[in-house]
């Protein structure tokens, strides 16, 4: 047996839970959109082509709010091809993923996808092949009431109210050479102050989000951040972070502690944006939205077998995500939480069918991955002030991070509810938590909830076309509560929410 303690008090406190941290992402790509949200021939397609069955699931995961067209093909996107009468939108080549757009899917569709969701829209920009004018361009048809060439352009088009977009992304990965449109971190970051401050200057309450760092791997990182945020500190609220992780051959260590790499990330980019802070003596801080991250089997080809260029949705990276998967998607969410006073906005990426948290079939049905219940529950029942957690734990040796805490935590407080997200890393032991209780209002286990490999199950298994159900959650038992102390016994490698009332 393991053993961790963990030291919480309701004073001791990171911040309220932030709305947006619990977000997710639409691209235009491979089958996100098209089979994914979006299937008018679809038995339980509804009278705007969305997919009933998509879109249920999708209020039940409740994504407070959704990134939106990309990703790497907004760098390519010209926003006037999808708006207007849908038999007039041309079709386009998208380079980034080498595949025919339709643009029978576009702004007044995704609006009206959101408000069915009931999640806030957060607008990507391209900033790749395109520049200030079309931003504002954009920004004139989505957030203008009337009387002015786009305002009035939507209006013609259907779409009587503006869409009222607040949250705003000023372009996608421009540090990545792959990106159509890749700038040195000067370049983009003098477009990044000129093009926030034009949009401003059309809606003053929008919110800006700077381009950041493609993953903490990038030569450019930290270098990147700073010159940037020297540039257009001024002129945006957010800079971005992406972060992938996956396991590789050999390597379940390092990839069971990816949220260590996540952890450093958040507070080196942290340290950055207060160095830049500093230095221009700027009162107001730039807080963090990490708008990509997940778990992507990036070293695996990228299409599916059969995909030849220029196909319409084709299959793109449709991982099918395991028990491992789904415990480390858990760590991942408890890092953005510890750090949510600086991490205001998270997009786990992405919605469905490309590295989705669900999956469609086109025709067929839909379900929930592994990785979607962790997602799920603690958007659900992070509640409150997130509190800090000081765990101490047994460890286990790692290559990349070296000793590692074989459980992870965090918890949130709401005075009538403790909330504790507990992962245990261990593959073949189980490891027993103690949560001190005191001082907070509670005396009693109200629910606990795990996610673990059941008889029969180890922990590759997935949930799959035709077998939605093989990873949940089941109710943990081990839980026990004396004298103001609790312990949790989690099996091996495992994901679990526990929480703790009055009475
Ligand atoms: O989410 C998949 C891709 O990953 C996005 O298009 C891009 O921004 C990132 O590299």
């Amino acid at each position: 047996m393991r053993t961790a303690r963990l030291a919480l008090d309701p004073a001791f406190t990171v911040g309220p839970v932030p709305r947006r941290l619990f977000g997710s992402f639409v691209e235009h790509m491979g089958r996100c959109v098209y089979t994914g949200i979006f299937e008018p021939d679809h038995p339980s397609a509804d009278e705007d082509g969305l997919r009933t069955d998509v879109l249920e699931l999708t209020k039940e995961l409740g994504p407070t709010v959704v990134r939106y067209p990309g990703g790497n093909f907004v760098s390519g996107f010209e926003w006037e091809d999808s708006v207007g009468p849908r038999e007039e939108r041309p079709r386009r080549i998208d380079r980034a993923w080498r595949s025919v757009e339709t643009n029978q899917f576009g702004l007044a569709e995704f609006d009206a996808w959101a408000r069915k969701v009931g999640t806030e829209t957060m607008m990507a920009v391209n900033l790749g092949t395109r520049g200030l004018q079309e931003a504002c361009d954009l920004l004139e048809y989505t957030n203008l009431d009337s009387g002015t060439k786009f305002s009035e352009l939507r209006k013609a088009h259907g779409s009587k109210d503006p869409f009222d977009i607040k949250l705003w992304c000023l372009g996608n990965e421009l540090d990545g050479p792959w990106q159509t449109g890749h700038k040195t971190a000067a370049e983009y970051g003098r477009l990044a102050a000129e093009t926030g401050m034009a949009m401003r200057s059309i809606d003053p309450d929008i919110e800006l989000v700077a381009v950041g760092s493609s993953s903490r791997s990038m030569p450019t990182f930290g270098e990147w951040e700073q010159t940037v945020l020297e540039l257009s500190y001024h002129a945006v609220d957010y800079i971005s972070l992406h972060a992938y992780y996956e396991e590789k051959p050999g390597d379940t260590k390092n990839f069971l502690a990816s949220a260590v790499d996540m952890d450093l990330f958040i507070e080196q980019v942290v340290a950055t944006a207060d160095a830049v802070r500093a230095k221009g003596k700027h009162n107001k801080k730039i807080n963090l939205s990490f708008d990509e991250w997940n778990v992507w089997y990036q070293s695996r080809p990228h299409h599916a077998e059969g995909v030849q260029p220029w196909d319409v949705a084709p299959r793109v990276i449709e991982d099918e995500y395991s028990i491992t998967d789904a415990v480390v998607v858990g760590t991942l969410l408890n890092s953005l939480l510890r750090h949510s006073d600086r991490v205001h906005i998270g997009a786990q990426a992405q919605l469905v069918n490309v590295i989705g948290l669900l999956r469609s079939e086109a025709g067929g049905e839909a379900w929930k991955q592994s990785i979607a219940h962790p997602f799920e529950q603690m958007r659900k029942l992070a509640r409150g002030n997130v509190l800090q957690v000081v765990t101490t734990s047994d460890t286990y040796e790692t290559g990349n991070f070296g000793d590692v805490d074989v459980v992870d935590a965090s918890a949130t407080y709401d005075d009538e509810t403790l909330t504790v997200f507990l992962a245990n890393r261990d593959l073949e032991d189980p490891a027993s938590v103690e949560v001190p209780l005191r001082g907070f209002d509670v005396d009693r286990l109200a629910e606990a909830k795990v996610l673990a490999a059941t008889e029969g199950q180890d922990r590759h298994t997935t949930n799959r076309d035709g077998d939605h159900q093989q990873v949940g959650l089941r109710r943990l038992d081990d839980v026990t509560v004396t004298e103001g102390l609790a312990t949790v016994v989690l099996p091996p490698l495992s994901w679990a929410v526990v929480q703790f009332r009055k009475g």
